[in-house]
């Protein structure tokens, strides 16, 4: 899509309650009525429903597409980068796969936004159930020069960003260390972080987010644990959504190169589901009970052992729960 059909559709949006003339389009745009009518042509061989009305104008009518697409991830979307360049699907296997694929050839701060999955992926190989209109899936390329030992911790700081952004929306969510997110005790996000690196440099990262949206019944075995925004009565808009935290993401992503923790870590710490709570971690199948103290600087958890000693509790090594519960 070109820049200036992006700013035809852009005025086209602002615009949607009441027609507005060629002219007008063409006056804003310093461009021919004729090649405004071309581009307006276009757009509606995309699928946008636009009317054309003589004597009138032009009019963008409300329609189930403008739900979620590129150009309404990018109307109005503050970020210098996060989310700039958007590559939207109706329905693709995995936002992560395809972000994968591309993420050599885009600059930092494209994301993969799909409507649905068919092969989303969970962490350790599970599969995400990413079905049409239930929830939000995208992914984010990132291009950091960081040590390899930071990547890991890129995860926590997209957790802090969705909460915030989901805080912003009237949603109190908490964050079960390292990577979901819960809402009333229940998992309602996901985060994957993938990462392709050299022996010592990292060529570029993928962060994909699900977040559980739309009514949903889940499988028998995670219904307990698992729930969604509508079933907990939150409706939000997805594009707010998503705005918002491209726009959250890029301002602590900003404080994480410029190796400022503080206010991600006062995020994970005050947003912890699990600070202050005797818990589970579990190791190769083996249970250990602890108290869970800290999160570190490297988004470790610091948990004291049942003989009173500290442990550091790395990412990816070992999941937690809680005593009774999932958390
Ligand atoms: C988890 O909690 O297990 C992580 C879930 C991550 C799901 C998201 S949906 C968008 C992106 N694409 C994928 O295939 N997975 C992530």
């Amino acid at each position: 899509m070109t820049k200036t059909r992006e700013k035809v559709i852009n005025i086209l949006i602002d615009n949607s309650d009441k027609y507005i003339s060629g002219e007008y389009i063409s006056d804003i745009l310093g461009l021919s009525r004729a090649s405004i009518w071309k581009h307006i042509k276009a757009l509606k061989s995309e699928g946008f429903d636009i009317e054309s009305k003589s004597g009138h104008g032009y009019r963008l009518h409300e329609q189930e597409k403008r739900g979620m697409n590129s150009y309404e991830i990018k109307h109005k979307l503050k970020t210098s980068y996060m989310g700039q360049e958007v590559y939207y699907f109706d329905s693709i296997d995995s936002t992560n796969i395809y972000a994968n694929t591309i993420a050599n050839k885009v600059p930092e701060g494209s994301v993969v936004v799909a409507k649905e999955q068919t092969q989303g992926k969970g962490r350790s190989g599970k599969v995400w159930v990413s079905d049409q209109d239930q929830g939000i899936y995208f992914s984010t390329i990132l291009k950091p020069s960081i040590p390899i030992t930071r990547a890991a911790f890129l995860t926590q700081v997209a957790g802090a960003a969705l909460t915030t952004s989901l805080e912003k929306l009237g949603i109190p969510c908490q964050i079960k260390w390292p990577n979901d997110l819960v809402l009333n005790g229940k998992k309602i996000a996901g985060i994957l972080t993938e990462m392709r690196a050299e022996i010592e440099s990292i060529s570029y990262i993928v962060v994909g987010i699900g977040v559980n949206v739309g009514p949903k019944t889940f499988d028998q075995s995670i219904a307990n644990v698992a729930t969604s925004l509508a079933n907990e009565d939150y409706e939000v808009s997805e594009l707010d959504l998503i705005r918002g935290f491209f726009l959250d993401f890029e301002d602590f992503y900003e404080d994480f190169k410029n190796k400022d923790y503080r206010r991600i870590l006062d995020i994970l710490k005050d947003k912890s589901a699990v600070l202050g709570k005797e818990i589970y971690v579990i190791r190769d199948g083996q249970k250990e009970k602890v108290f869970a103290e800290n999160i570190d600087e490297y988004g470790n958890l610091i948990v004291r052992n049942e003989l009173g000693f500290l442990e550091e509790v790395f990412t990816g090594e070992i999941s937690i729960r809680g005593l009774d519960s999932y958390i």
